[in-house]
């Protein structure tokens, strides 16, 4: 496969072909993702609650996501990589949202970033890509909104609403986003937003008229314990799995039957002649 980029990801949705993404966080699962062929990767801000477990992902620093973020671009060879500019770490103003942006793409190798919100950040936007920096907008139920949002709920409900999620993503793309999340947005509306802009529309419980789709990879393969929300499809179980071998490598161990031979390096071993000398003179 080749490198995805942001020509190919718009050739994509010109011949109607869907665009997969997937999060990640770590040089590991990078490469297992990478080699699936999924288009792009994306280093979520969601790293707060998958890998650092905080109950939301206003906590996380611009220094984590640099640490995770290098990991993935380290992994990445074809999939095209997208780093979330975390809380706080472009609102305050427009200068300090380049200064962040550069940050991903010369620390990390990162091909595009990404942040939050509609038409308040289009000053950002415009500024971020004014610097040759891809952005990706996210709109509709942002994380970074909780507290506003009074939780984690579905946006874009009712004419006001539905008239608001457009708008702001008419605006992110006349500020020069080429891509954006649609979170938690009816499909309907998330259909027509898909039709009405040339960017390119990634859903997460926005239904499938989107032009792509993405999932925190932990909750698609089943590794988050019983809290499944709606819009996830478990491909795996792998939960289970884990626990499962945790489980037996634990058993292994206090019954003394791990390692067996066969996991050592016993040809290396010194006589038992030597090994009786040491044992006299120690
Ligand atoms: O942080 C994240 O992982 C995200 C996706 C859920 C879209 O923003």
């Amino acid at each position: 496969m080749k490198k995805n980029t942001i020509a190919t990801l718009a050739a994509m949705k010109a011949n109607g072909e869907k665009i997969s993404q997937l999060t990640c966080y770590d040089y590991t699962t990078a490469r297992l993702v990478d080699a699936a062929g999924i288009n792009t990767v994306l280093v979520g801000d969601s790293l707060g609650m998958t890998m650092q477990g905080y109950e939301d992902t206003l906590p996380v620093t611009m220094e984590e996501m640099i640490v995770y973020g290098r990991s993935v671009g380290r992994a990445c060879k074809d999939a095209f990589v997208i780093l979330d500019m975390p809380f706080m770490s472009y609102q305050v103003s427009v200068q300090q949202a380049v200064e962040n942006a550069g940050r991903f793409m010369k620390e990390c190798r990162a091909n595009a970033v990404k942040l939050e919100g509609g038409k308040t950040v289009c000053p950002q936007i415009q500024a971020i890509t004014a610097c040759g920096i891809p952005v990706c907008a996210h709109i509709g139920m942002t994380p970074q909104s909780v507290n506003s949002f009074g939780g984690f709920k579905v946006q874009g409900r009712g004419e006001a609403n539905a008239r608001r999620v457009l708008e702001d993503a008419l605006a992110v793309e006349a500020a020069g986003a080429f891509m954006v999340v649609l979170e938690c947005v009816p499909p309907k509306l998330a259909a027509l937003i898909t039709k009405k802009t040339k960017m390119i529309t990634i859903g997460i419980g926005a239904g499938a008229g989107c032009d792509g789709q993405v999932l925190v990879y932990q909750d698609m393969l089943g590794l988050n314990g019983d809290f499944v929300p709606k819009f996830v499809k478990q491909f795996a179980h792998f939960g289970e799995a884990f626990q499962e071998a945790f489980g037996a490598y634990d058993a292994e161990v206090k019954a003394g039957t791990f390692p067996a031979p066969e996991q050592t390096y016993a040809k290396s071993d010194c006589s038992d002649e030597f090994l009786a000398q040491l044992d006299a003179e120690y």
